[in-house]
């Protein structure tokens, strides 16, 4: 009988392309419209079906994790937490989750990564074709940065490379790849990469050369790498505007104006205050005379006084006052942007949590 199929979501790693936001939490749990990048993750592999779901964590967040994501009740999975003692390459952390996933096949999901799209289709690629592996590709304007395939004119991969000085097209892997077992017997025999990481890729490249099915599939759907601020702004912009309704749980008063798609937690007050969707507001939050713009997501416990703000991220328990425009800006847990003088500027600020900006 055909072995149920698992996920692996790789949540450990160094994040240290989003600092200063990462010193103080994981990269995975970064908020996009409120809601942490991992979630739509396990959005994406209980929408195909999947009911067991390993996480590979690290020592330094793994709790962080844990603690947020639970064990998997809410999405009607079952979650294994497992613990990568470093954070060794992607290949490395199959490695670690071998005994979890026995000699199933599995999806393996990058916790940093958003795609547009359910899965379900690669999926059922991967049954139909009977492939040890299904990848996918988009074309990307800097390929030197991520995983890269060579594809003949017949969609064929002739070869793939990570993070290739000379890069020999614009296709980069993204960051969900569905495995049969072969993967392992593929990874014992790779060695660590000049950068000294067990790379998933030299794995693929060796299912490859050995004669073994590779399909790919090129993803049509937006797609993002959440590691940089305005990867993240895109990412919320994208995800307001495309999977957020208009639902008003939160106090507004008389005074306010609510246009288009805003989502307000219960729990969140509005007062006197114009509000141009979409934008979701969370539990908590407090907006008082103030105009805040499209795509922006305005965390939980938050303060806004006095402000104007606009496709901007601002996380949980930061405050904002007399701000006369903010734009294009993400503001980090508990940090606080303060105006003393009423002088017309646009702010465009990277904040670490508990930072204290006035200007
Ligand atoms: O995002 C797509 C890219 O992801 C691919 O194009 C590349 O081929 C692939 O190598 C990977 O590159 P990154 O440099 O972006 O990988 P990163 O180190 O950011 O790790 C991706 C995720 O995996 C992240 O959630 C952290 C986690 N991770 C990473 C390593 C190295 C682990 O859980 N364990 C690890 O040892």
């Amino acid at each position: 009988m055909e072995k149920k199929m698992k996920a692996l979501v790789l949540s450990g790693g160094k994040g240290t392309r989003l600092r200063p936001l990462t010193y103080t939490g994981a990269k995975q749990l970064v908020p996009i419209a409120n809601r942490p990048i991992l979630s739509y993750v396990f959005d994406n592999i209980a929408k195909a079906g999947i009911k067991e779901i390993g996480v590979i964590i690290s020592p330094e967040t793994g709790a962080e994790i844990r603690e947020t994501m639970g064990d998997g009740s809410k999405w009607g999975v079952k979650v294994e937490y497992i613990l990568q003692e470093e954070p060794k390459g992607l290949a490395h952390a199959v490695l670690v989750g071998k005994e979890f996933l026995g000699d199933s096949p599995f999806v393996m999901y990058l916790g940093d990564n958003l795609i547009g799209c359910g899965i379900e289709k690669f999926i059922e690629k991967f049954r139909k074709t009977g492939a040890d592996a299904v990848i996918l590709l988009k074309p990307v304007e800097s390929p030197q940065s991520f995983g890269v395939a060579e594809v003949d004119g017949k969609g064929n991969i002739l070869g793939l490379e990570e993070k290739p000085n000379n890069p020999k097209s614009n296709l980069a892997l993204v960051g969900v790849y569905i495995f049969s077992n072969e993967i392992h017997r593929a990874i014992a025999s790779i060695r660590p990469s000049a950068r000294g990481e067990l790379e998933i890729t030299d794995a693929i490249q060796d299912l490859i050369t050995k004669g073994r099915p590779v399909q790919s599939h090129i993803l049509d759907t937006w797609w993002l790498d959440t590691g940089k601020k305005d990867d993240l702004l895109a990412a919320n912009t994208i995800v307001l505007d495309e999977w957020f309704k208009r639902k008003i749980d939160g106090k507004v008063d008389k005074a306010s104006q609510i246009t288009g798609r805003v989502t307000i937690d219960a729990g969140a007050v509005v007062k006197n205050s114009t509000l141009r969707g979409p934008i979701v507001v969370g539990p908590g939050a407090v907006i008082e005379d103030s105009f805040i713009g499209p795509f922006t997501s305005i965390g939980n416990d938050t303060k806004i006084t006095k402000s104007i703000i606009e496709h901007s991220v601002i996380l949980t328990g930061a405050e904002i006052s007399h701000v006369n425009r903010m734009e294009d800006s993400l503001i980090g847990r508990n940090a606080k942007v303060i105006k003393c003088q009423d002088k017309h500027e646009a702010l465009r600020l990277m904040i670490g949590d508990d930072s204290v900006v006035e200007v």
